[in-house]
Formats: structure tokens, sequence, C-alpha cells
């Protein structure tokens, strides 16, 4: 019997147990194979950390937030941290793990990070088969990273409760939503939540077209306004804001577009930074079936020992592309698509003047 091990890195996201559990059912039931779960992500594979997962193992998993198998963003064993400072290579230790592990192919579940490291073992003979995973959807291989929806469903919820407090206060509510270097969680939420203006890093926005905009809408009568803004989202010519710029963590735009605007409004302004909470908890329907489409798919690969790709969706179909060619793509908000136009026919503002 050969054994199969399925791991989660980087940052969690809604649906990662979904994932597992679809992979181990379809590995067990149609291919009779063994399954163990690596630990932390790639750390588990230097520590030698599995457990089995078997039916028993994964029962109940299906609607919970998070990852059985725990997960890591430090785990990297090609820049591993050595204590005192400094990296070291430890990416041998890997394949050497794998090997006396008696692992014949891992899944490896993750993001942009996850897959680069996933993409170089598979240069190094170890048989892998990815499966995206983002709340931020900035993969251009797949139609959707699941988590997204779930994301969008939790910062559209916090739209919709600012915009009654909004209203009766006649205040200015920015809401900072999370989604890194693109602008995807905030376009949709903005305009499912119904905000007035949307800021996201693909369009860098002006503070004295959002005070514009905001002293248009006093001028037709409303007395309030909703901003959505991306974290990744700049001033033209500006910088993005970092809580820690060593490590390159995003967070804060919100106070930066509230100072900007501030001294030419007369409507208070009150900040909310959504952070983790788009992240945690349990995953909206959508997510759960594109998810659990995912894990099966991702154990049919094995199974056809077709590794070094990564499973995604494209319309209604799921399909495989190279993990090499998925990891060099991000996907970004065009300021020219249809999402935006959509969006500037609603009456919703970014900011940019355009
Ligand atoms: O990539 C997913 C994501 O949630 C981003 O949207 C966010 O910038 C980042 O991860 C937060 O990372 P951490 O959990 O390390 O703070």
């Amino acid at each position: 019997m050969k054994r199969i091990g399925i791991l989660t890195g980087g940052g969690d996201c809604p649906g990662l147990n979904a994932v597992i559990r679809a992979a181990v059912r379809t590995l067990i039931r149609d291919y009779d194979l063994e399954v163990v779960g690596i630990q932390l992500g790639f750390e588990g594979l230097l520590t030698r950390s599995i457990i089995p997962l078997n039916v028993e193992t994964i029962r109940g998993i299906l609607p919970k937030g998070g990852t059985l198998l725990r997960t890591t963003n430090r785990g990297n064993p090609f820049e591993y941290p050595v204590s005192g400072g400094g990296i070291e290579d430890r990416s041998r230790e890997v394949v050497d793990n794998i090997h006396e592990l008696g692992i014949d192919g891992v899944i490896a579940i993750g993001g942009d990070g996850t897959l680069k490291i996933a993409q170089r073992l598979c240069e190094m003979g170890i048989p892998m088969v990815a499966v995206p995973k983002t709340i931020d959807n900035d993969l251009a291989a797949t139609d959707y990273t699941f988590g997204f929806q779930t994301a969008v469903a939790v910062a559209t919820d916090a739209v919709d409760r600012l915009h009654s407090t909004a209203e009766s206060h006649d205040r200015v509510m920015i809401l900072e939503v999370m989604g890194r270097n693109a602008g995807w969680i905030a376009l949709y939420s903005g305009i499912a939540g119904g905000a007035d203006i949307i800021l996201v890093p693909e369009m860098p926005y002006r503070p004295e077209e959002i005070v514009r905009t905001i002293r248009e809408r006093q001028s037709e009568g409303s007395k309030f306004d909703i901003i959505v803004v991306a974290e990744g989202a700049k001033r033209m010519g500006g910088e993005e804001a970092y809580l820690d710029k060593a490590t390159r963590r995003l967070g804060g735009i919100a106070y930066q577009v509230a100072a900007d605007i501030q001294q030419h409004i007369e409507l208070e302004i009150r900040v909310t930074v959504l952070g983790h909470i788009q992240r945690g908890g349990s995953p909206i329907a959508f997510d759960r079936i594109l998810a659990s489409r995912f894990g099966k798919a991702a154990a049919d690969l094995v199974a056809r020992g077709k590794f070094g790709d990564m499973v995604a969706v494209r319309g209604e179909e799921i399909v495989s592309v190279a993990i090499a060619d998925a990891v060099s793509r991000p996907k970004y908000v065009d300021p020219k698509g249809q999402m935006v136009a959509a969006a500037h026919s609603l009456g919703i503002s970014f900011g940019d003047g355009a």
C-alpha cells in the first residue's frame, strides 16, 4: 500500500479542513491508499511530526475553520531561520525525511509561499501535488481560491453593520479589509455591502477625490459615507501602510485615509480594521464545495501520478495546471475590467478621479 502525506502551509483559511477531508476520503475510498497528516506545514517534515488520517480522525471537520494539521508561515526549509540570526537550507533533510517516513507522495495545500516550496521540492524529485489556498484570491491560474468567498461574506456583514451605525450618527465609516496587494476582498464586499467608496491597491487614491465624493453625496442629501479600503491600498504617489515593514505585514491604511480627509470634511470619522476575523471560522457553503472538489481532484492527481500539478477551477470545471506556472502569475483587480465598470455604474467611487 502506498502512503500519501498531506500538509497545510502558510496562513490558515476557511475550507482547509474540507480539502483535507475530501482528499483523505478519496485516497482511501477510491484508491485504497494510506494517508498521513504532516503537522505544521513543511516544519513537520523536519521534525517528522505525522498523524494518521482516516475516517475516524477526520470525522466532523468539514464545517470547522482553521486546519486540523496546524500551520505556520515560518517553516520554509530552503530559508530556515537559524537561532541567533541568519538562514540555512534544510531542504535535503526534508527530502531524506520524506523517504524515511515512507511517504510516496505529498499533497501541499497553501498559498504563494507554500506553492513555491512545493515546486522546488518537486524539482528535487519529491512527488508533490498542490492545492491553492488564500482568502486574497490573487492567483491567476484559478478563477477562485477557497476561503475568498467566506472572507467576502464576513466583510460584507461588517459593511452592513457599519451602515446602520453610520446612518444613526452621520459619520464616515472606514472599513479596512485584508487581501495583501490585491483589492478583491475590498471590491467584492464593497459592492455587496453598497459601499460609497472602495479603495484598492491597483487604483491609488487621491484624498481630494474622496473628499469630493463625500461632498457630492452631501449635496444629494446623504449624511454618512461608507469607505471600504484594502489593506494594500495607497495614496497616489505614496506607499503602503505596514504594521511591520521588515516582514511586510500590511495594516493601518484606514487610519491614513482618515488622516488624509479629516480636516476637509465636517463629518466625524471612525475606523474599523477587520483583521483575522475574515480568516477564522466556518467556511460558507461555496467554499466547502470548492474545497471538497479541490481535495478530491488533488487525490485523483496523486493516484494518476500527475505530480508537479496544482488543482484549479475554471468556470464550472476543476482542472490542473503546472505549479511552476501558477506561482509566477498573480491576479490583480483590473481597473478597466467589468467588476470595476459595474461598481462605477452603481455610483461607487474608487477615489482615483477616473
Ligand atoms: O494572505 C492571506 C492574509 O490573510 C492576507 O490577506 C494578510 O495580509 C495576511 O495573510 C496576514 O498574515 P498574518 O496572519 O501573518 O498576519
